[in-house]
């Protein structure tokens, strides 16, 4: 018997992906000490602080609100307070959680969740604080449970950190070396989740997805993953982010195009339009290279759905350049653009650049490029008219709805929802105030 048995825990997430599926085991773990989740914080014994450094902006969110926790801990100093994720690895981060945050009672990096259940044991009898920062991981990155948080779509991991160096990301830093999973574990966990749980989509979760295998002794590639995982029976589809558009090759494209249930939808971080830029941020591909995967994947897989990632105003980017990539916008049309100012991040290349540009630059020119990339999203409706998609039926506010691998809705009037969750063809025959709407054609 120990503590925390029966007693609630509260899970805060900062970031990615990455980190959301991170606090679905850090929740599996607490569970197994008998632990049960609230939402309200207040009211938890145990506060986790998941964090993120990606940039300034996250570590600043996430260190205000483990502050804000100090008087709660002053009152009831039976309160465990943990921080982990990225922000605690960082070697030389804004914050020095070490010292900053002397209430803070357990501090562990991003190789060592799986020593939480252990540390959080060892703190119920000794009351003395715990600080593990590993420079790798010692063991793996599986644990023996997990709680989802989404009952249709969930994360799995295939490969952890990166190794590729970015000039402006802290990643590489913070979540150490490539390595990837057991295509076996990793089919395993899938055949469960869709066969077991009912899951209809899988997202294949990595840094850089298609560095998958690199490190492995048999060196299967990512698109290899992906057909492997496919032979598992179901009506599921799987999607995977991050992908890189340097590792991006034909076998991908191949793939994506025969295998039916890869989701037609792809999130292909550019970055910037400039080649230029392209190179000072160390991408190892240039416009052109992005440009002819793009094409080539439009022509392969049509209804394909598009997103991407930029970072404007990163050092030294002139007019020119940041022109560049607003005709990037206008050429691909995207369905979606996370748009990021640069934020420099201590310890990577970038951040020592000299021809830093100022935040209100930064701030004009993020502005625009979002003002413009809601005009492209707008008009990209038109496209939807008349064809067919893949669709996953659910029901919003009461009516059923196809939602396609790409998340756009498509409403489908007179259709009685029964609860169930399936992949239909949807094909929209209106389009009115810009919302879709069609019929199940099969
Ligand atoms: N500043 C701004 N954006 C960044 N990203 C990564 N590092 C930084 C940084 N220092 C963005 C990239 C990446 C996404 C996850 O975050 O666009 O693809
Ligand atoms: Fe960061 Fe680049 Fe690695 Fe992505 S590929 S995590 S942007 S270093």
């Amino acid at each position: 018997m120990n503590s925390y048995e029966g007693k609630l825990f509260h899970v805060v997430t900062y970031g990615c992906q990455m980190n959301v599926h991170e606090s679905e085991k850090i929740r599996g773990i607490l569970s197994t000490l008998g632990m049960l989740e609230t939402e309200d914080i207040n009211q938890a014994k145990v506060i986790v602080f998941n964090t993120c450094c990606i940039r300034e902006g996250a570590e600043d969110r996430a260190y205000n609100n483990i502050i804000a926790l100090k008087k709660a801990k002053s009152i009831d100093p039976s309160k465990v307070i943990v921080i982990c994720g990225c922000m605690s690895q960082q070697k030389k981060g804004k914050y020095n959680l070490k010292t900053k945050l002397p209430f803070v009672d357990i501090i562990l990096g991003t190789h060592n969740i799986n020593s939480l259940k252990e540390h959080l044991l060892n703190f119920d009898k000794s009351h003395v604080r715990i600080i593990e920062i590993l420079d790798s991981a010692t063991s793996s990155m599986d644990t023996e449970k997990c709680i989802r948080d989404d009952k249709v779509n969930a994360y799995v991991n295939i490969i952890y950190g990166c190794d590729k160096f970015c000039t402006y990301c802290i990643v590489p830093h913070v979540r150490g070396r490539e390595k990837s999973r057991d295509p076996k574990d990793i089919y395993k966990e899938v055949k469960d989740l869709v066969q077991n749980q009912g899951y209809k989509y899988i997202t294949l979760l990595g840094q850089n997805v298609n560095s998958y295998g690199k490190d492995l002794k048999d060196k299967t590639s990512f698109a290899e993953l992906l057909s492997y995982l496919c032979k598992i029976e179901g009506d599921f589809k799987i999607k995977f982010m991050t992908s890189h558009p340097m590792d991006f090759g034909d076998d991908m494209i191949k793939v994506m195009k025969t295998e039916s249930k890869i989701a037609k939808f792809l999130h292909l971080p550019v970055q910037s339009g400039s080649s230029k830029v392209l190179a000072r941020m160390n991408r190892h591909y240039d416009i052109k290279h992005y440009m002819k995967i793009i094409k080539k994947l439009k022509r392969a897989v049509p209804n394909i759905s598009l997103s991407t990632d930029i970072i404007v105003g990163f050092p030294g980017e002139t007019d020119k350049d940041y022109n560049q990539t607003i005709k990037l916008l206008n050429k691909v049309k995207y369905d979606q653009v996370f748009a990021f100012m640069y934020s420099k991040r201590t310890g990577t290349p970038a951040a020592e650049f000299t021809d830093q540009i100022e935040d209100d630059i930064k701030n004009t020119r993020v502005n625009r490029l979002l003002r413009l990339q809601k005009i492209i999203q707008k008009d990209q409706i038109k496209k939807y008219f008349n064809k067919t998609y893949d669709c996953l039926i659910q029901q919003v506010n009461g009516v059923a709805v196809g939602i396609t691998d790409g998340g756009k809705e498509i409403y489908i009037p007179n259709y009685r929802y029964d609860n169930q969750n399936y992949f239909a063809k949807v094909k929209v025959d209106s389009i009115r105030n810009h919302k879709l709407s069609g019929v199940i054609v099969s």
